[in-house]
C-alpha cells in the first residue's frame, strides 16, 4: 500500500517488508512519548498486538527527532529490519506515525480485532514536509450543534489528513455554543432555539422542533487537549458585531433596540446586530478573556463578517456615539469596534483573526485575514501587509452543492466538484514574492445551516476535504487524475473509519432531501453578487 494521501514530496520503494508481530516494540525519546502513545493506541485495536515499549536497540518501530528536518516535516524509512520515523518536531513525528498507518492495510483503521490480515509495512523511504503552515478546516458548530464526541471524531479525521488548524465557529444568530462563566445566560438562553428553518429558500418553512447544545469549559479543555495531541491548534471564533442575535437574546442590552429578541430561527444575513456602547465592548472583552484562558491558540477569531449597517444608521444613540468618537460612517464604527477587541487581544500577546470584512478599515499590522469572498480579500490584505488565510467561497466552501445533479441535498450556491476543490491554490495570482510569504495557507469552511447532523457533515466534507488536504500539504505538480488513483484506496480507509462520504456517482437515497428547496446559483450570478459585496474593500 503506497497510495498515500496527501501525496508526499518523495517516496522510494525498497524491497521486502517489515511484518508487525507480537515481538514488535515501539521506541521513542521522552519528547515523543505522546506520539508513541498515539501510535500504539492507533495500531493496537485492529492488530491486537501488544506493541510494548522498546529498549532503543533500533529494532521494531523507532521514533526520533531530527534537527535537520523542517518543522512538521518527517522522514520515514522502513525495511525488513524495522521502521524508523524522524520528525523535524513533534508534529512531524506525528505525521510520520500517521503515514505508517497508511502503509498498512485499510483495516488498521477499524476499532476492534481484525482477523486474517497480514500487518506488514512495505519497504519505503519517504521524505516529506508541508507546503503551508496553516492547513485548516472551519467547522460551524453554531448553526447546528455538533456534539463533543463528534468534534473529537472530526479531529481524528483532520489529523489523518494532516490538517493542523480547526477554526471553531462558536457563536451565531442561531446559537451560542461555549460556556462563559461570567455570563451564564449566553448558554442558558442562547444555546438553544425554538425551531429551525428547513431549506435555503427565503420562504422555507420551520420545523417546530427545538435545537440546541453547548460545550462546557471542561468540554472545551478536552477538545483543545485532544486536538493538541494530534498536532492541531483550535482557533476559537466569537463572531461580532453581526451574527450575534443569540447573545442579544440572552442579554437584550447588547442589542441596538434593547427589545427582547429570541435566538434566531431563520438563516441568512440578519438585520439585528450589537450596539457599540462601552458596556457592550466591556462585555465582549470579558468573554474574550475567558476564551483566551481556554484556547492557547496564537490566533483569536472575532468574525466581523456580514454586519448589516442599517440598524446603526437608523439609531439616534448609535449616531451620537459615532459623533463622540469622531467616526464618519458606520464602516468606521465597525472598524472602531474590531480595533477595541484587537487592542485587548494584542495586549494579551495574541493575534486577531477575522473574515475579510475587517479590511473595511485600518487594522493592527498583526491582524490576520480569512479571505472568503473569493480572493479579493487576500489580495487587499497582502497589499496592506497582513497575513492571509485563503478560504475562497468559490473553491472551498464545502456547504456548496457537490454537482449539478438535481438530487444533491439542499443545494446551495454554485456546484463545487471534487475536481474544482482539488484546484485550490491559496496563493493569489499576480502577487509579489514578498507578499506570498504572508500567505499562511488555507482552510475549507463547513457552514452547517443545512447540515443538521454528523452524517450530513460527512457527506459534504468527504472526499472534498481529501482534495483540500493535498492542496495545502503537497508541493509540486498536481494531477487530478493521479489524485483520484490514490483516492480510491484512500476511500477504503474512510470506509474502515466509518465515514459516510459522497460517492462519485452522487448521493445515496438516504443522503438526499427530497422536496427541501436550496438556493442554487450559477457561477455568473455568484460572481456578480460577490463583486458587489467586496467593492468597498477593493477600492
Ligand atoms: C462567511 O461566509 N460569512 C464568512
Amino acid at each position: 500500500m503506497t497510495a498515500l494521501l496527501p501525496r508526499p514530496n518523495s517516496l522510494t520503494r525498497g524491497s521486502g517488508e517489515y511484518p508487525l508481530d507480537a515481538s514488535t516494540r515501539v521506541t521513542a525519546p521522552d519528547e515523543l512519548a505522546g506520539v508513541a502513545a498515539w501510535l500504539v493506541g492507533a495500531l493496537r485495536p485492529a492488530t491486537g498486538l501488544p506493541l510494548r515499549e522498546g529498549n532503543g536497540d533500533g529494532s521494531g518501530i523507532t521514533l526520533t527527532l531530527s534537527s535537520e528536518l523542517d518543522p512538521e516535516g518527517y522522514r520515514l524509512e522502513s525495511s525488513p529490519a524495522g521502521v524508523r520515523i524522524e520528525g523535524g518536531d513533534e508534529s512531524g513525528a506525528f505525521y510520520g506515525a500517521q503515514v505508517l498507518l497508511q502503509l498498512l492495510p485499510p483495516a488498521v483503521y477499524r476499532k476492534a480485532l481484525v482477523g486474517g490480515v497480514r500487518w506488514a509495512v512495505p519497504s519505503v523511504t519517504i521524505e516529506d514536509s508541508p507546503r503551508f503552515a496553516w492547513r485548516g478546516v472551519m467547522l460551524d458548530v453554531a448553526r447546528h450543534f455538533l456534539p463533543k464526541h463528534d468534534v473529537l471524531r472530526f479531529l481524528d479525521l483532520m489529523a489523518m489528513h494532516r490538517f493542523n488548524t480547526l477554526h471553531l465557529h462558536l457563536t451565531e444568530d442561531q446559537g451560542w455554543r461555549i460556556e462563559i462563566k461570567r455570563y451564564p445566560r449566553l448558554t442558558e438562553v442562547g444555546s438553544w432555539r425554538r425551531e429551525t428553518q428547513v431549506g435555503g429558500a427565503p420562504d422555507s418553512p420551520t420545523d417546530g422542533r427545538p435545537h440546541g447544545g453547548f460545550y462546557t469549559q471542561d468540554d472545551i479543555r478536552e477538545i483543545v487537549a485532544y486536538a493538541s495531541a494530534r498536532a492541531i491548534t483550535v482557533v476559537p471564533e466569537i463572531d461580532v458585531p453581526g451574527h450575534s442575535q443569540a447573545a442579544i437574546a440572552a442579554y437584550p442590552e447588547l442589542g441596538v433596540s434593547g427589545e427582547p429578541l429570541e435566538v434566531f430561527t431563520r438563516f441568512g444575513i440578519n438585520y439585528n446586530v450589537l450596539n457599540t456602547e462601552e458596556s457592550t465592548v466591556q462585555f465582549y472583552l470579558d468573554v474574550f478573556d475567558e476564551v483566551m484562558d481556554l484556547f492557547p491558540s496564537p490566533f483569536i477569531g472575532v468574525g466581523g463578517d456580514e454586519c448589516p449597517k442599517e440598524q446603526w444608521a437608523a439609531d439616534a444613540r448609535t449616531q451620537e456615539l459615532m459623533r463622540e468618537r469622531g467616526l464618519a460612517d458606520e464602516e468606521e464604527l465597525q472598524t472602531w469596534f474590531i480595533r477595541r477587541l484587537d487592542d485587548h487581544i494584542s495586549a494579551r500577546g495574541r493575534r486577531l483573526y477575522g473574515w475579510d470584512e475587517i479590511l473595511e478599515g485600518e487594522l493592527a499590522p498583526s491582524a490576520t485575514v480569512a479571505s472568503w469572498r473569493g480572493m479579493t480579500g487576500a489580495r487587499v490584505a497582502l497589499r496592506r501587509g497582513h497575513d492571509v488565510v485563503a478560504c475562497p467561497d468559490d473553491v472551498v466552501y464545502l456547504d456548496y452543492r457537490q454537482s449539478e445533479l438535481p438530487d444533491e441535498p439542499i443545494p446551495v450556491s454554485i456546484s463545487l466538484t471534487l475536481e474544482d476543490v482539488y484546484a485550490f491554490d491559496p496563493v493569489p495570482a499576480g502577487i509579489t514574492e514578498e507578499e506570498a510569504t504572508h500567505v499562511l495557507g488555507g482552510q475549507a469552511n463547513i457552514w452547517t445551516e443545512h447540515m443538521d447532523n454528523p452524517r450530513t457533515i460527512d457527506y459534504f466534507a468527504f472526499p472534498r476535504l481529501c482534495a483540500v488536504a493535498e492542496a495545502l500539504w503537497s508541493s509540486g505538480e498536481r494531477s487530478f487524475a493521479a489524485f483520484t488513483e490514490r483516492l480510491d484506496p484512500h476511500l477504503a480507509r474512510l470506509d474502515a473509519v466509518g465515514v459516510e462520504y459522497r460517492h462519485a456517482d452522487g448521493p445515496r437515497p438516504w443522503q438526499t432531501r427530497p422536496g427541501i428547496l436550496g438556493r442554487p446559483a450559477t457561477r455568473e450570478e455568484r460572481a456578480v453578487h460577490m463583486a458587489e459585496l467586496v467593492a468597498n474593500i477593493a477600492r
